[in-house]
């Protein structure tokens, strides 16, 4: 069988960079994150799609949904090289999910749950490395030497949208326009919800079954 091509969905802080990294591991599928690619494009002129903002940074600082355009055409291109994959961060929306059926089937779509107290305290302790990418936690996943990554040395720092702010209205746009998406595919033949609430061995274990038994 080709690689299995997973799509992880859950509301921001729910653990789906940390986990898509153990995926990616043990199965070697390509992550495609719509967030990373982003972040790596925060200044990219979005002005010719008729947008509000002229970069998908503005929306990004406020937790705002970057237009649909400008994320349909990053995932479409990252689709199209990929064998297998799991697929973080899109769709966020009910138009992204039609988008998204017209260019791949999906074998497994794992639904992560954490309540909200723990994704703001999960969220605003959250630090990335500036080089690679890495997430650590400041209480609950901590470097090997405070401020460094233990992968390649880098800088740790908070993520501009990591303050409690943004944080807050990430969840609200969550709970407005991707807790359907998670509805929608409740039918899926591959659906499973996971708890996201345990240790992050605990989480990935859950996922790691779940994607075992789905193909
Ligand atoms: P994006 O980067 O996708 O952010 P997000 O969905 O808000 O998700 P996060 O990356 O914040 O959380 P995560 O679930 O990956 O959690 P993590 O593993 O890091 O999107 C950012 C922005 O880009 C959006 O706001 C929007 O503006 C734009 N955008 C992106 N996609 C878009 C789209 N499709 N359409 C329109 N706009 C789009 O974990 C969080 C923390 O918790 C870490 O510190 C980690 O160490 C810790 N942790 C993880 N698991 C556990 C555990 N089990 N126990 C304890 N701690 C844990």
């Amino acid at each position: 069988m080709s690689q299995p091509r997973i799509l992880l969905l859950g509301p921001p802080g729910a653990g789906k960079g940390t986990q898509s990294g153990n995926i990616v591991e043990a199965y070697g599928v390509e992550h495609v994150t719509t967030g990373d690619a982003l972040r790596a494009n925060k200044d990219m002129d979005i002005s010719d799609m008729d947008t509000e903002y002229d970069t998908p940074r503005e929306y990004m600082e406020q937790g705002d949904l970057v237009p649909d355009a400008v994320v349909n055409a990053i995932v479409e291109e990252a689709l199209t090289s990929a064998d297998g994959f799991v697929l973080d961060g899109y769709p966020r929306n009910l138009d992204q999910a039609a988008e998204l059926e017209g260019m791949t089937d999906l074998d497994v779509v794992i639904s992560l749950s954490v309540s909200t107290e723990e994704l703001v305290d999960r969220l605003t302790g959250r630090r990335v490395c500036d080089d690679c990418g890495e997430n650590y936690h400041v209480e609950f996943d901590q470097p090997d030497e405070e401020g460094v990554c233990d992968e390649c040395g880098g800088e740790l720092i908070q993520r501009d949208d990591d303050n409690e702010e943004a944080v807050r209205n990430r969840l609200d746009v969550f709970e407005e326009n991707t807790a359907p998406v998670v509805d929608h595919y409740r039918d899926h033949d591959g659906f499973v919800d996971v708890d996201g609430e345990g240790s992050l061995d605990e989480v990935w274990s859950a996922i790691d079954d779940a994607i075992e038994s789905r193909t």
